[in-house]
């Protein structure tokens, strides 16, 4: 072993541009983490209705959040990890019959809820899909504002499933993501592999705001996908 570090080193001294050039090299081809198998929080099958507590509007701020992801009239938004539908009708109500808002979610259970809620507000500019864990199956070149509420941290291929969402995206929309900072599993992640992984996907960080929730656990950051 001692042999080997003296080897080592006396190489270092004699050749150093060929020794540091190896390890630049080693380094450059060592692909950067993709995100892919970080520990991910299992996506919520529970009682749906949780997620419409009494002044959760008010205590996210909401109407802010719509207004810094350019939710209005006539816009055409996703709603990804819909849940039970809570912003997807509050964005509905916004963009009005011109809009379009697409409520995403992996689980058929939430699907369901939501057409029923749907047909039930006779919101007729909402539509429903049941996408996949890594695609949110969203029509090329349609959408204007991307919301993932409470939900980044269940994705199980993040990377995947932003690099997904790309072709969807209209030049100049707006993606946001509001989540709690944790270690992946216990329903929370933190912001920056957040916005590591979504530069791995090939969106830039454009706003990062700590408005919605009073503890500053939670964070809303809005990419763009230039
Ligand atoms: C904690 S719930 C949040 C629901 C809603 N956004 C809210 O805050 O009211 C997360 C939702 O994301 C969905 N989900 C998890 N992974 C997903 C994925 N890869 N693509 C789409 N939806 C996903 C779950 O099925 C669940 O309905």
């Amino acid at each position: 072993m001692f042999r080997y570090r003296v080897l080592a080193l006396a190489l270092l001294f004699c050749f150093p541009n060929v020794v540091l050039t190896h390890f630049q090299n080693s380094a450059q081809s060592t692909p950067a983490p993709s995100g892919e198998h970080r520990k991910t929080s299992e996506p919520y099958t529970g009682d749906l209705s949780i997620f419409d507590s009494p002044g959760r509007d008010q205590r996210l701020q909401l109407n802010r959040v719509m207004e810094v992801l350019g939710v209005t009239a006539g816009k055409t938004v996703a709603d990804i990890g819909a849940g039970s539908g809570w912003f997807t009708v509050r964005a509905a109500k916004r963009v009005g019959e011109a809009g379009t808002v697409y409520a995403v979610d992996i689980n058929p259970e939430a699907i369901h809820y939501i057409g029923d809620r749907a047909q039930k507000e006779q919101l007729h500019n909402v539509k429903t899909v049941l996408s996949k864990e890594d695609d949110p199956l969203l029509p090329p070149g349609s959408i204007d504002a991307v919301l993932l509420l409470k939900t980044y941290h269940e994705v199980a291929q993040p990377v995947a499933l932003l690099r997904n969402l790309r072709s969807s995206l209209r030049p100049g929309s707006k993606v946001g993501v509001i989540d709690r900072n944790g270690n992946g599993e216990n329903h929370g992640v933190g912001k920056e592999v957040v916005i590591r992984e979504a530069a791995q996907a090939g969106y830039t960080l454009a706003e990062q705001y700590d408005f919605v929730k009073g503890d500053k656990m939670d964070y809303f950051l809005v990419f763009t996908a230039e």
